[in-house]
């Protein structure tokens, strides 16, 4: 190793090569493979977008009804997988079942190098995963994949067991393309990491999961709501932000380790939510925004926070209808797309990643002299 210490979190640290997505830390950019992201996700599908991460290039027509075709075909669970999602403990969270899920999903799962048909089954079958074990968590019998639907329609069908309202759908399918990927974030670092062992995708899919279920990272959407109901009313954000900052709390939705403006991915779903939330709660949702941003430039003015992602995404999920408990691992079934371009890309150009660190601790200790005997030899039985 190098000598020195390296940043602390890895902050700034250029840890490989990407050709997905560009994340403009600095001037509050995102594209995917070269295009405008707020600018895909308000044109076009999910499918249509993870095409575009997986290989490059947008389908053609002609392209697209190729893999909805074949995409869709995969929407049905395993009958052993879907018999699974009933007997998780009944402790069992969201995003560990999401965890199980993607990690039964690819059970003896070939190995290395993946291609684009490995990864594209826990993409089409995450959603119908989440919401045939949640269903089952409520003792809900499950709702089948419809075949007709897009991707983000099929989601909300599955879940509610109705067909559900287009804008609606279209709202969730606009969160679901700008949520596909983000860079080197700590789950696609995770998943990266995983692949680079010449491990398979579903290892590497679980480590993202894990990775993205923290509150530092995708965790964080159901808490934001859990924050504006604390709050309560407009006129209160301001003294429950002080008092929250005074305790040294974080305030969910705020904050970024690579924006230093504002979060783009958080403009679009501020409108989002403004089409689409309840007034009132918009209007509290931009008084804790309001209130917080003034707060943390208060106590920090040499480095502001912004919004991030997560702010608004809870207001817009809530809105669309899903259940809170669910946010996270709806982000995490968004983010499968990303994941598995990034898995594709690890594996196409893969050398271990395997780091260094520097060392800390005490050097060179002479081991002491053992205070107590160590246990004796195995005594042989009596024949
Ligand atoms: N509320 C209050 N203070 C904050 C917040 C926040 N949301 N975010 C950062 N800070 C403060 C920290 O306390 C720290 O203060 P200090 O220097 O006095 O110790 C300083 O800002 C820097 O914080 P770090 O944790 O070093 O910043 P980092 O880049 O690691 O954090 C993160 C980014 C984790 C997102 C952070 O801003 C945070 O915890 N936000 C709240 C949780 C959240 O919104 N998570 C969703 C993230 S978005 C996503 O991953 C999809």
């Amino acid at each position: 190793m190098v000598g020195g210490s390296p940043p602390s979190g890895l902050e700034g640290v250029v840890v490989g090569e990407t050709a997905i997505t560009r994340v403009g830390g600095e001037e509050g950019t995102l594209h995917f493979r070269g295009y405008e992201a707020r600018s895909l996700a308000q044109q076009v599908a999910y499918e249509e977008a993870t095409a575009l991460l997986l290989r490059g290039e947008l389908p053609s027509p002609s392209e697209l009804q190729e893999l909805r075709s074949s995409w869709y075909a995969l929407r049905a669970l395993p009958p052993e997988v879907e018999l699974l999602a009933g007997k998780l403990p009944r402790a069992t969270l969201p995003m560990e079942a999401l965890r199980t899920g993607l990690s039964v999903l690819g059970a003896g799962m070939g190995p290395s190098p993946p291609r684009e048909a490995d990864l594209l089954p826990f993409i089409a079958r995450a959603p119908t995963w989440i919401a045939t074990w949640y269903r089952a968590s409520k003792g809900l019998p499950p709702v089948p994949p419809d075949t007709t639907l897009g991707h983000v329609s099929s989601y909300l069908y599955m879940l509610e067991g109705r067909l559900p309202d287009p804008d609606l759908a279209r709202a969730l399918e606009e969160y679901f393309v700008l949520l596909s990927d983000h860079g080197m974030n700590a789950s696609t670092f995770a998943a990266r990491v995983v692949v680079s062992t010449l491990s398979d995708p579903a290892s590497a899919m679980t480590a993202a999961v894990g990775a993205l279920k923290g509150p530092l990272h995708g965790g964080a959407p159901g808490l934001v709501l859990d924050m504006l109901d604390a709050v309560g009313t407009p006129e209160n954000a301001e003294t429950w932000i002080e008092g929250a900052l005074a305790r040294k709390d974080r305030l969910m939705g705020f904050g970024h380790r690579v924006y230093k403006v504002d979060d783009p991915r958080a403009l679009l779903l501020k409108e989002i939510a403004r089409r689409y939330a309840r007034p009132e709660r918009f209007a509290l949702a931009e008084a804790v925004e309001q209130a917080g941003l003034s707060a943390l430039r208060k106590a920090r003015p040499n480095h502001p926070l912004f919004l991030n992602v997560e702010f608004y995404a809870g207001v817009v999920l809530e809105s669309v209808g899903l259940p809170r408990e669910l946010f996270s691992a709806t982000f995490g079934v968004a983010r499968t797309a990303g994941w598995a371009a990034h898995i594709l890309e690890q594996s196409a150009n893969n050398r271990l990643i395997r780091p260094d660190a520097a060392y800390t601790g005490p050097k060179d200790r002479p081991v002491p002299q053992l205070s107590v005997a160590p246990p004796a030899a195995a005594v042989p039985r009596p024949a």
